[in-house]
């Protein structure tokens, strides 16, 4: 009998001492990016691993991993269902196929400025939103800013007139591509990653993204010509799956949720910041004329394009429609 004692003793402490000197395994985030480290979205992914490690001691690990290195345009919404990465941060064009309403976003010429698109996001409306893709186990965390667009291309384009005939990289969207198509270009779908190269062989001839993107692609070095059109917004939405939000323990959501909206404030704040130094550095670079648009061709270029709100009004919904619009009134 004391030898039974003894030796459970033995097996009871030697097995105890070192699980109550190991940690629990950490929780890990693979945060999945298309974009590289410098833009606003390389940015907020960065701080929210350096904020995570910092506050969650070691109970949470995140990793980051940028310019499509993990997963593409082609395989990342899939890669979150599966549960082979758990966070993502994509542009809002590319989830128009798992929410229709999100196409609210894309319409060319609908917020006047980014301060317009921020109001929307912000409103009920825009909010609910972010819970619109529940079905299909992807939740949205947040907005995150990138900035108004810009029509780069291998010509100058002044007027809508300058577009025909040219061919176009666009994001997965049926709004983009009837945007371009309103201008009597050819729009081509392709993934982030192989636009440059796209430009490089001609594959196609231009292409819209804001001066963060442009620059950080070294896109202005395929581009002789960048026209500051400011005619539609790229923001994103910080994504993960709802099965892998549910499976974290409610403390450490929290926590989670509190440094998101931490990093939000600073992504926005920083946004237009990055944009504008982009902008500056294309300038200085020479690659690229810089065109600026009187009022009078932009509004050629609204007038060309707005066509195409009434072809997805119906999908989008009136009362979405008019919500955004709104926004454009600051109050
Ligand atoms: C694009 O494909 O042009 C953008 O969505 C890339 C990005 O994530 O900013």
């Amino acid at each position: 009998m004391t030898r039974f004692i003894c030796c459970f003793f033995i097996l009871t402490f030697t097995l105890w001492i070192p699980m109550a000197g190991q940690a629990a395994d950490p929780i890990v985030i693979r945060f999945s990016h298309v974009a590289s480290p410098e833009t606003p979205k390389g940015q907020g992914a960065l701080l929210f691993q350096k904020l995570v490690a910092e506050r969650l001691q070691g109970t949470v690990k995140v990793e980051v991993y940028p310019n499509s290195s993990l997963y593409g345009d082609e395989n990342e919404l899939q890669a979150l269902q599966e549960g082979k990465v758990e966070m993502l941060a994509v542009a809002l064009s590319k989830l128009s196929s798992y929410s229709p309403q999100l196409k609210v976003f894309d319409l060319p010429f609908l917020f006047d400025n980014q301060a317009a698109v921020d109001r929307f996001q912000t409103k009920p409306s825009g909010q609910q939103l972010l819970l619109s893709m529940q079905e299909k186990n992807i939740t949205g965390l947040a907005y995150w800013h990138n900035g108004m667009k810009q029509l780069s291309a291998k010509r100058p384009l002044r007027e809508p007139e300058d577009a025909r005939g040219l061919k176009f990289r666009i994001q997965s969207s049926p709004v983009l591509e009837a945007q371009f198509e309103a201008l009597g270009a050819t729009p081509i779908q392709l993934p982030f990653r192989q636009v440059n190269q796209a430009l490089a062989s001609g594959t196609v001839d231009a292409a819209e993204n804001p001066w963060s993107n442009i620059y950080s692609q070294k896109l202005n070095e395929q581009q002789r010509y960048i026209s500051e059109s400011n005619h539609g917004s790229l923001d994103y939405m910080l994504l993960t799956s709802a099965s892998f939000w549910r499976s974290i323990p409610f403390s450490t959501r929290v926590q989670l949720e509190s440094i998101i909206n931490e990093v939000t404030y600073e992504v926005d704040r920083q946004a237009e910041d990055i944009n504008q130094k982009d902008k500056l550095r294309i300038a200085n670079a020479g690659t690229s004329e810089i065109i600026t648009l009187t009022n009078e061709q932009r509004q050629h270029w609204r007038t060309a394009m707005q066509p195409v709100w009434q072809r997805f009004e119906a999908e989008i919904g009136k009362d979405l429609l008019k919500a955004a619009r709104l926004a454009n009134e600051a109050h």
